[in-house]
């Protein structure tokens, strides 16, 4: 049976994290991988998540099966985190939330529910976007096309070649849009340009699906719903896709949800039940250790105020480092221009460095990025930063 099967090679980045950790030099810098580090280069867990899995452990008395939406107290402080607790919408009950084994589930579910609501729906994402993307609609069936989004000269927003192909989209389409911190260029619209997408958006008739996995990353936890807020005040229909990975630091207990606004509160529940029949037949259930974690943490005042922080702490890490970037590069005399990151928010960014520049880097330096020279900010920190702009300066000037 699997004669004909042929390895697959494997997803880029983890192709570096293996040669990244077979490097023996003390040196090396992994700028690939999407997870938040600290100044001392790791992942720590959240205190307000160690905090609420102690008493998860303490009171939690059954493993028994929850059925498929999951943890419904998650669901319902998620729901509040990206639409607002007083919103119409919620108010009006149009508005499900269900659970899923992280983002990237809940962008799988998406896909599956777009595909049986419109079998023929095509899906238009950013230029570039998250290369899972790419993966993930098309193994639901569903075509994939480009509006454009990045000038990659100037490094920034392609505003009106973006609206002029969105005005192209109608009933049928769906339009994806990363909410903020986008990944991989870190250019977001600003609120005009976010009000004038969501105009067009309930005028054109196309479906917009926001995927939110670094809600807090860009300019504040409420500030970085915007889109999703936007949309669904003018749209009858959004799907939003929120990953819990980052922003609370959870990344392998597998957190996230897809929302689905709908018309009314009626078809909120029958779609609900859709979800529910796609999911039974793919995982059953999602996992609850990271929401009921989650849970716990949003239904307390006291946990909600330390996560605000600990949110707070690793965007202004993430912004400073920008920042420091930018200016000690100047200050090292490297003529090219990278002001840039300190404009673009999140953890990405492209240096705009070729191919050949990305490989002397590894090669020569042991600074391991992908091909497209995509780099996490938040890898720097001060014992590495004047080493990665030294060999900088060495790439660009032979
Ligand atoms: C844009 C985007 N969407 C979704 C995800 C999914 O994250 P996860 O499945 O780890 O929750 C990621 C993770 O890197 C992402 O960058």
């Amino acid at each position: 049976m699997f004669e004909h099967l042929k390895a697959v090679p494997p997803d880029p980045i983890l192709g570096i994290l293996s040669a990244y950790a077979a490097d023996p030099n003390p040196k090396k810098i992994d700028l690939g991988i999407g997870v938040y580090k600290n100044e001392a280069g790791a992942t720590p867990m959240l205190e307000c998540v160690v905090e609420a899995e102690k008493i998860l452990i303490a009171t939690q008395t059954s493993k028994s099966y929850l059925g498929p939406p999951g943890v419904v107290g998650f669901n319902s402080a998620m729901s509040d985190l990206l639409f607002g607790p007083d919103s119409d919408v919620l108010q009006q009950g149009r508005v499900r939330t269900i659970q899923t084994p992280g983002g990237t589930g809940g962008l799988r579910v998406a896909a599956d529910l777009v595909k049986t609501a419109v079998p023929d729906a095509a899906i238009w994402a950013s230029d570039p976007t998250w290369p899972n993307h790419m993966a993930i609609f098309p193994a639901s069936g569903l075509p994939m096309h480009a509006y454009p989004y990045f000038d990659r000269l100037n490094s920034t927003l392609r505003f009106v070649e973006m609206m002029e192909s969105l005005r192209q989209r109608g009933p049928g389409d769906v339009v994806l849009f990363h909410a903020c911190c986008h990944n991989p260029c870190g250019v977001s619209p600003d609120q005009e340009q976010w009000e004038a997408i969501t105009n067009l958006a309930a005028e054109r008739g196309f479906t917009p699906m926001v995927d939110i996995a670094y809600m807090g990353f860009e300019r504040g936890i409420e500030e970085d719903t915007l889109a999703v807020r936007l949309f669904s005040e003018k749209c009858p229909e959004v799907i939003v896709v929120s990953s819990c990975s980052k922003n609370f630091a959870v990344y392998r207990e597998r957190t996230g949800a897809i929302s689905i606004v709908c018309e009314n509160d009626q078809k909120a529940a029958d779609v609900q039940t859709v979800i529910n029949s796609l999911t039974r037949k793919n995982y059953s259930m999602p996992p609850t250790h990271g929401p009921a974690i989650i849970d716990i943490i949003l239904h307390s005042d006291e946990l909600t105020k330390l996560w605000e922080s600990e949110v707070t702490t690793m965007r202004n890490r993430i912004n400073s480092l920008r920042k420091t970037l930018s200016e000690k590069i100047i200050a090292s005399g490297i003529s090219k221009d990278f002001s840039f990151l300190q404009r673009q928010s999140g953890m990405f960014s492209f240096l705009g460095l070729s191919v050949e520049q990305v490989h002397r880097l590894k090669n020569e330096f042991a600074i391991y990025t992908v091909d497209s020279a995509r780099i996490n900010v938040a890898s720097f920190n001060d014992g590495n930063i004047e080493y990665f702009i030294d060999a900088l300066s060495k790439v660009l000037e032979d």
